[in-house]
């Protein structure tokens, strides 16, 4: 299958390296990361191991493949989704951190956009240097929910290049459970410089259980069927698999740029107003997370 890779940042150059092994991929991402594939392949080490040689380029524009993985971050989705808009793909695949992208996709190209969540830990190294920092998996479907075949293939090809991939008819609630996920761990880990791990241990388990448990609440008051225990359950189930990862937001506030706080928490904040619900951990951490990126105008 020939795919794209929109957004080879950590995760998509992970993913673009996974299923390079199997399929013809195309990196889309910054000059330096671009140049050094081009010039030496990319290489996967950690948990996993690779060394391929996919396509690379900066320019999105006019791209023709079977499928397009998103992988941009959420406050990009719009800009990605109108360069995706001058190319042709039978699919549109978002593996995107928080909640609304798919819906941005969906309104502005006219091909079938999958929803998806991907729990595998990774950070991009150096240029063309990209470690697996946790073998998580691959969530993929229809993103109103319900049976999809191009869902099916979509899975069918992920799964041929060795990711852990599950095809769900329930994409609502597996969103809203990685919401949860991503609620509990990346705030805390990025406001106290933690690897995933630590919110396994009081104290900072406390607040990344109050995190998830909101969201649950708030996804129950939505209609999707996600309870405080399965909420907390996949959080521990990631933190543990993905332990020794430092999580985006982290690493977004490591390189002093604009995080994803606002698609995560802030999400969550949008619907408990809408609700009259009160979510008084994701309110703190959303504001603590705001307040550090208009210290450094990056808001
Ligand atoms: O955003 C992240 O870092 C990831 O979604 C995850 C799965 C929490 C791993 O760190």
């Amino acid at each position: 299958m020939e795919i794209v890779i929109f957004g080879a940042g950590s995760l998509g150059s992970l993913v673009g390296g996974l299923l390079a092994r199997e399929h013809e991929v195309t990196l889309v991402g910054r000059d330096d990361h671009v140049t050094a594939v081009r010039r030496n392949g990319l290489r996967v080490e950690g948990a996993l191991e690779a060394t391929v040689a996919p396509r690379a380029t900066t320019d999105g524009t006019a791209l023709a493949a079977d499928l397009a993985v998103v992988t941009v971050k959420s406050y990009d989705t719009r800009r990605a989704a109108d360069t995706l808009a001058s190319g042709r793909f039978d699919a549109v695949l978002s593996l995107q951190n928080g909640m609304g992208s798919e819906a941005i996709l969906a309104d502005v190209l006219d091909e079938p956009v999958l929803a998806g969540t991907a729990s595998y830990g990774a950070i991009l190294r150096e240029p063309g240097v990209v470690e697996c920092t946790g073998v998580g998996d691959v969530v993929l479907g229809d993103r109103c929910g319900g049976r999809s075949t191009v869902a099916d293939r979509v899975g069918e090809a992920l799964r041929s290049a060795g990711l852990e991939t599950t095809v769900s008819e329930s994409m609502p609630r597996r969103l809203w459970e990685k919401l949860a996920v991503n609620a509990a761990i990346n705030p805390v880990t990025a406001l106290t410089a933690t690897e995933n791990a630590a919110v396994l241990e009081d104290p900072a388990a406390d607040l990344a259980r109050g995190a998830a448990r909101e969201t649950a609440r708030v996804a129950r008051a939505e209609g999707v069927e996600l309870s405080n225990r399965e909420a907390l359950a996949a959080t521990e189930r990631v933190a543990e698999e993905t332990a020794a990862n430092t999580s985006s937001m982290r690493q977004d506030v490591l390189a002093e740029r604009r995080t994803e706080i606002d698609a995560i928490n802030g999400y969550i904040l949008e619907r408990a107003a809408e609700r009259g619900l009160e979510v008084p951990t994701n309110r703190t951490l959303a504001a603590l997370v705001r307040a550090w990126e208009q210290g450094r105008n990056l808001r």
